[in-house]
């Protein structure tokens, strides 16, 4: 039986964040460091974790593989089998649906040419819809990687995606004029000198 341990090593990149959390803790807790090491194989691994990379993370951290596989169905974050090379994650609660986040899907799917759960024929963009991801203030959200996009209608939606698709970033956070989180148009309380 071929040995998978030997085929994944982290390079020499991901290898020094590994050691730096594996460092983190003490003897006999090294597995309390799987998660970043799995963040890290996801992210040399172009978006997905073979089992050649989980079990290699098993070795490392003196985990049972069965324990480190547990993790990885257990939380979204992480894919067991290759994505796009763009995530894109519609915020579907309520927040953001009552602000828009249908059209927003629909948009991401007609642009996108595929559905919820799928991969675009190009191989760019994996689809998903997600739960709150925090940041109701600013609804509709798509999360993009490691990024938030913001305020979003079904027109910026497209422009994001197609700017994705061309290799460009467009600069995250909120699609409208407003600083951060604060009231879109300016501030409406606490506007005066308070004497
Ligand atoms: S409901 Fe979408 S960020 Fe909270």
């Amino acid at each position: 039986m071929k040995d998978q341990t030997k085929t994944f090593v982290f390079d020499t990149d991901s290898a020094e964040l590994v050691e730096k959390h594996i460092a983190k803790y003490p003897d006999g807790q090294k597995a309390s460091a799987v998660m970043p090491l799995l963040d890290i194989a996801q992210r040399q691994c172009g978006g997905w974790l073979p089992r050649e990379a989980m079990d290699h993370i098993a070795g490392l951290l003196d985990m049972a593989p069965i324990r480190v596989y547990e993790v990885v169905s257990f939380y979204e974050m992480y894919h067991d089998k290759p994505r796009g090379k763009h995530e894109l994650r519609v915020c579907t609660t309520t927040p953001c649906w009552l602000r828009g986040s249908t059209e927003i899907l629909m948009a991401c799917e007609k642009e996108l040419g595929c559905k919820v759960g799928e991969t675009s024929e190009d191989g760019i963009f994996t689809l998903s819809e997600f739960e709150c991801l925090g940041a109701c203030v600013n609804a509709p959200i798509i999360w993009v990687d490691d990024d938030y996009y913001e305020d979003l209608d079904p027109e910026n939606t497209r422009k994001l995606i197609q700017a994705l698709r061309k290799g460009e970033k467009p600069e995250p956070g909120t699609t409208v004029q407003r600083h951060k989180s604060a009231p879109a148009g300016g501030l409406t309380t606490l506007t005066g000198s308070g004497g």
